[in-house]
């Protein structure tokens, strides 16, 4: 009897020192179990109890005794187990339930494709077809069936990127204007179209230019077409576009393609007309070219002049989303740049 009170007098050294050196509530989960759980040392003393002691008497002292060191033992996990709860908490295993969810981030479309489906859609409601053609050109569509004759200076007006080549000159098209002569040699009028696309230009950049831009084309020929049908279209396209009634004007211009030839502008919103870097201090924004289209293009395209009228225009898609966005700079929009991406 007396070796198994040394004993657990040996046990309770032991189990107290352990507790107090457990560094965390692992370790501590199995001194618990060493000692205290089923199998532990305290359940095979009360055990080896029963065998080796028939007195009843003796059996009741030592398992009041053991009682009472299992007592001590769980009153100092539950201290150390307190402890060292507190000690995580402050620590990074600590786990804020309460804190929201990470929003997995969704990408959205380009604020020049957002722009583009939507003029496409206003166009689309007033009958105009969504047409494509090529970025790569040669001489005849990008320029001599477009009325601008080889050696004409009207050509410099398209600082021209050329692709080097084996013979036919090709080039990437400076304008969108080519599309006109390729739609109106396949589709018989009366047609209405607007062509969005990529155009490029040997140019230098700055806050207007791009040296590769997006145009959105519009023609529209039928028997006796004028400009005030232009008018109208574009009245209602900015009304919807900006939606308000915006004020614009058609300026004199010159284009081979187009007899009589316009530009078109809008009261600039940066500055509401006042006058600022962007509109040059003039408080207008130059939106886009336009016209009716010249006798010579429609007949390039196998159509009769005579029989046959319509009108054109050819708008920079940028400028739009600059005026509608208030941007000021237009060469953010290929920047890459999320700060300015994620607004929109
Ligand atoms: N293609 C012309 C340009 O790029 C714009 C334009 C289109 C002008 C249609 C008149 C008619 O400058």
């Amino acid at each position: 009897m007396n070796r198994l009170k040394i004993n657990l007098k040996i046990l309770k050294k032991e189990a107290k020192k352990e507790i107090e050196g457990a560094k965390n509530l692992k370790e501590l989960d199995e001194i618990f179990r060493k000692y205290l759980g089923e199998k532990g040392e305290l359940r095979q003393i009360l055990h080896s109890l029963e065998k080796i002691s028939k007195a009843k008497k003796r059996r009741a002292k030592i398992g009041k005794e053991v009682n009472e060191l299992k007592e001590f033992l769980e009153e100092k996990i539950k201290d150390k187990r307190s402890s060292l709860a507190k000690v995580t908490e402050s620590k990074e295993e600590w786990v804020d339930i309460t804190i929201p969810g990470k929003k997995p981030s969704l990408g959205h479309l380009h604020p020049l494709t957002q722009v583009k489906r939507e003029i496409e859609e206003i166009f689309q409601s007033m009958g105009f077809s969504v047409v494509e053609g090529p970025e790569v050109e040669n001489e005849w569509y990008n320029f001599d069936a477009l009325n601008i004759p080889k050696d004409h200076p009207a050509r410099d007006m398209w600082d021209t990127l050329w692709l080097k080549d084996k013979g036919a000159k090709l080039l990437l098209r400076a304008h969108t204007s080519p599309v006109q002569i390729h739609y109106m040699e396949k589709n018989q009028p009366p047609l209405r179209i607007i062509v969005p696309g990529s155009v490029f230009r040997h140019e230098a950049t700055d806050t207007r230019h791009e040296f590769q831009l997006y145009q959105i084309e519009g023609l529209m020929v039928d028997k006796e077409i004028s400009v005030a049908h232009l008018k109208a279209i574009l009245a209602e396209f900015f009304k919807r576009f900006f939606g308000k009634n915006t004020a614009f004007r058609l300026d004199p211009d010159f284009f081979p393609f187009t007899e009589p030839s316009f530009n078109v502008s809008v009261t600039c919103v940066i500055c509401g007309g006042k006058g600022c870097n962007l509109c040059k201090k003039t408080g207008w924004l130059e939106m886009a070219g336009a016209g009716m289209v010249h006798p010579n293009v429609l007949k390039n395209s196998g159509l009769n002049p005579k029989e046959w009228r319509g009108w054109a225009f050819g708008f920079g898609l940028e400028r739009l989303a600059m005026m509608k966005y208030k941007i000021d700079d237009i060469r953010l929009f290929r920047s890459g740049d999320l700060r300015f991406l994620n607004q929109f």
